[in-house]
């Protein structure tokens, strides 16, 4: 099926590593034009190369802290400017640290898993509804997590994806009249493809650092398929719920992309 995403215009944060690059890597195969907001310059550069011999038109690069005040605005204006306006935004930039809720008790880690999960999503997610508000039309996607729904060793980071369902839904509410589609994706356990990570990724320290091979085959075990999701699996979902023509009459709804870990 076309999907009709041939020169869209896509915003994907946090695109240069693991999921989001695999993100990245499907909206290239579908011909779409896509600003890669990240802060790892070396990482985005080396997946706008990928891109576009996967068939991107464009790729632009902006290099920028998505926590930082007026990020959103400047991600939102690189897609704006270049080709007066944006089809499709991808809230995927991501942070997390697994621990126990008793044992994560720096103020620190909330902060920076809040700010990195939740406000990067809400600038980015404002600033984009201007142009597509002033067009009539828009997809966003929120990547949120199995996590979400309640995981051991993930409560602080799960609140935060939590919130996003939220987040999306009331922007599916407010914003569908103007014909804006708003829709998540919860990705379960994602290890990155060899390659596939840059120094900034939550993976840069080794997959061991952050799921251990024990802990991998408890995941697995919780899942309905038994196989590990791919970045690919993720992005599939995501470039789905993206097209107009594939999902026109699908918003505010949560997508599990887990080998059926959760079943939201
Ligand atoms: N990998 C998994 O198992 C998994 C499972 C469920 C959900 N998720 C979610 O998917 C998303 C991507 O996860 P991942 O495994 O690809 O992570 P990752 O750490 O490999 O990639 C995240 C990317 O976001 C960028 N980024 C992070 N904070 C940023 C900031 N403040 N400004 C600019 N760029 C920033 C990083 O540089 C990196 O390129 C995250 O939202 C994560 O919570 C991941």
């Amino acid at each position: 099926m076309d999907l009709g995403l041939a020169d869209a215009r896509v915003i994907v944060t946090g695109g240069a590593s693991n999921i989001g690059r695999g993100i990245v890597h499907g909206f290239a195969r579908e011909g779409a034009r896509i600003v890669l907001a990240d802060r790892d310059a070396d990482q985005a550069a080396t997946v706008r190369a990928e891109a576009l011999d996967l068939g991107a038109a464009a790729v632009e690069v902006l290099v920028v802290d998505l926590t930082t005040d007026g990020a959103g605005g400047r991600v939102v204006g690189t897609a704006v400017d270049a080709w007066g306006g944006v089809d499709v935004l991808v809230n995927n930039a991501g942070w997390s640290v697994p621990g126990f809720l008793t044992e994560q008790t720096d103020r620190a880690l909330w902060q920076r898993t809040i700010e990195t999960n939740l406000y990067t999503a809400i600038d980015c997610t404002q600033a984009a509804l201007g142009p597509m508000g002033e067009a009539g039309d828009g997809a966003i996607v929120f990547i949120s997590s199995d996590a979400a729904f309640g995981a051991i060793r993930q409560g602080v980071y799960g609140t935060t994806k939590a919130g996003l369902i939220a987040l999306a839904r009331t922007t599916a509410r407010e914003q569908g009249r103007r014909g804006v589609r708003s829709n998540v994706v919860c990705p379960g356990l994602v290890l990155p493809d060899d390659g596939g990570v840059g120094a900034e990724s939550l993976w840069a320290g080794g997959r061991d650092a952050v799921f251990d091979e024990d802990q991998i085959a408890s995941v697995l075990k919780q899942q309905a398929l038994r196989r590990l999701t791919t970045p690919a699996d993720v992005a599939d979902a995501v470039v789905w719920l993206s097209s107009r023509r594939a999902a026109r009459q699908v918003t505010g709804q949560v997508v599990a992309v887990g080998g059926g870990s959760s079943m939201p």
